[in-house]
């Protein structure tokens, strides 16, 4: 998001395992949107002060945050959700190489779908709770997955600040998808920030880190 900042941060982050690196070049290759480098870095530092016992997340893809939490956090237990097929598929396969694939579940389906609520609710509460899936849906997940959430738990939220795009004036960007997309999260962040229940910091790192925690 920062462009050269960026790139001087994430030049300090070399300790990436031969797995984690493999993952991250098949994201590249593939176009799947894993989290950027400097976020997952800084969540995973979020996480060592937290020390979670229990992760929720929303957003699987290819499980590589799910491993780096599972890396960071000793026996940890992580919950993730993943509705495409083919991402399902690669996150199963990456999770039976590592070392700590046995604490990471993944849920396949839609996190909105109420089999998919019940089974998640059913293996809770939860200590952290990381919202990575479908921009427009940020606030349902909150909603949903927060009844869950410990008293003295923390929600995540990534790409709040989406590529810088929350600073421009959303009625001059020309693709429908995108402008609607940006709408949604500018909503969302108005909506997080003045949250009765939760009080919210936005770190300006990787594309945008939202931290919640109740009041
Ligand atoms: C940004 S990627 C997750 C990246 C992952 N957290 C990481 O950093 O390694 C978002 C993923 O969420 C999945 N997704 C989007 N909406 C979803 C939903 N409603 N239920 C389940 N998965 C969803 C997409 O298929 C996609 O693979």
């Amino acid at each position: 998001m920062n462009g050269k900042l960026d790139s001087y941060l994430e030049s300090f982050i070399t300790d990436r395992n031969e797995l984690f690196t493999e993952m991250e070049r098949y994201a590249d290759l593939n176009h799947v949107p894993i989290m950027e480098i400097t976020g997952i870095n800084t969540l995973c530092q979020l996480l060592r002060l937290q020390n979670p016992k229990r992760i929720l997340e929303i957003g699987t893809a290819i499980g590589y945050s799910a491993l780096r939490m599972a890396d960071t956090i000793e026996q940890v237990e992580i919950i993730t959700i993943e509705r495409d097929e083919e991402r399902y598929e690669r996150a199963i396969h990456y999770l039976g190489r590592s070392p700590y694939g046995q604490r990471v579940k993944v849920i396949k389906g839609d996190a909105l779908d109420q089999s998919v609520i019940d089974e998640v609710h059913s293996f809770g509460p939860y200590d952290a709770i990381f919202i990575d899936a479908a921009k427009g849906q940020y606030q349902k997940f909150f909603n949903e997955f927060t009844a869950s959430l410990n008293e003295q738990g923390c929600v995540y939220t990534d790409n709040v600040l989406f590529k810088g795009l929350v600073l421009e004036d959303e009625d001059l960007i020309e693709k429908k998808n995108l402008r609607n997309l940006v709408k949604k999260i500018k909503h969302y962040n108005q909506w997080l920030m003045q949250h009765e229940e939760f009080i919210t910091t936005i770190l300006p790192v990787g594309d945008g880190l939202a931290v919640s925690i109740k009041r």
